[in-house]
């Protein structure tokens, strides 16, 4: 696990992660996703640093792993979560693709996470404290017109799709709020490069510094 990032780190040096261990109400093992325990921990650690009540937006739930995570910290400091996905999955999920999953799909063999997705946040405890937006990013971002106090990106890895949640949703994080980022892989040998291209952006805009790097999450601040 890596604590604190190499990466281009503008102004302040990174926060201290904590060695926390949550106790969670699920088994989060469980859950199929694509999080790390240290990357739940340091996304539920981030949303008990936000200042201000406005709901955090999460971009990618699929069957609600991070949004476990997120939740429990939205729960604990009385914010609601707004948990955004299409439920039908993403390029790699689909079917003959590599991270396709035949026990995820609907009658007609469409890729269908959403079933999968309820029943966590039901045994999670998270049904008030959660709303789910079945929605693409695209979509949600022409309607929603409030601020947010943290915006987690993990929807679509390609770079539109990438670039599309960036420009859709960065610029409503209200100030000191947080903008973290999932899937960001310097050596473009060991991932995707979408991610960390929306990284390197936000970082170039002058908006945003890095506080927090552990395996592949990325954590900025709005300045
Ligand atoms: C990598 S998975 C998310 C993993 C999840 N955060 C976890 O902890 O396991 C990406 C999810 O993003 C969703 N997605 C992809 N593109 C999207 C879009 N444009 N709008 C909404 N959801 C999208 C897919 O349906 C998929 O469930």
């Amino acid at each position: 696990m890596q604590l604190y990032g190499a990466l281009g780190t503008v102004g302040a040096p990174l926060i201290k992660y904590p060695t926390m261990t949550l106790t969670l109400p699920i088994d989060i093992d469980a859950v199929k996703g694509f999080l790390s325990q240290a990357e739940g921990e340091a996304l539920y650690e981030t949303v008990l640093r936000c200042k201000g009540r406005a709901p955090a937006l999460e971009i990618g739930s699929y069957c609600g792993k991070s949004t476990v995570y997120l939740g429990l910290a939205c729960q604990a400091t009385e914010r609601t979560l707004l948990a955004l996905d299409h439920h039908r999955g993403s390029e790699e999920h689909q079917p003959g693709e590599l991270f396709h999953d035949p026990e995820l799909t609907d009658a007609s063999g469409a890729v269908d996470t959403l079933t999968s997705f309820r029943r966590t946040m039901t045994a999670a405890g998270l049904d008030d404290t959660v709303i789910p937006v079945l929605a693409s990013s695209a979509q949600f971002a022409a309607t929603w017109s409030g601020d947010l106090s943290l915006v987690f990106i993990d929807g679509g890895h390609s770079l539109d799709a990438a670039l599309a949640d960036y420009r859709g949703w960065a610029s409503r994080i209200e100030r000191s709020g947080y903008l973290a980022i999932h899937d960001v892989y310097p050596p473009p040998e060991t991932g995707g490069q979408a991610p960390i291209t929306v990284y390197r952006l936000a970082l170039a805009s002058g908006l945003f510094r890095e506080v927090m790097a552990v395996d592949s999450l990325r954590v900025l601040q709005r300045i």
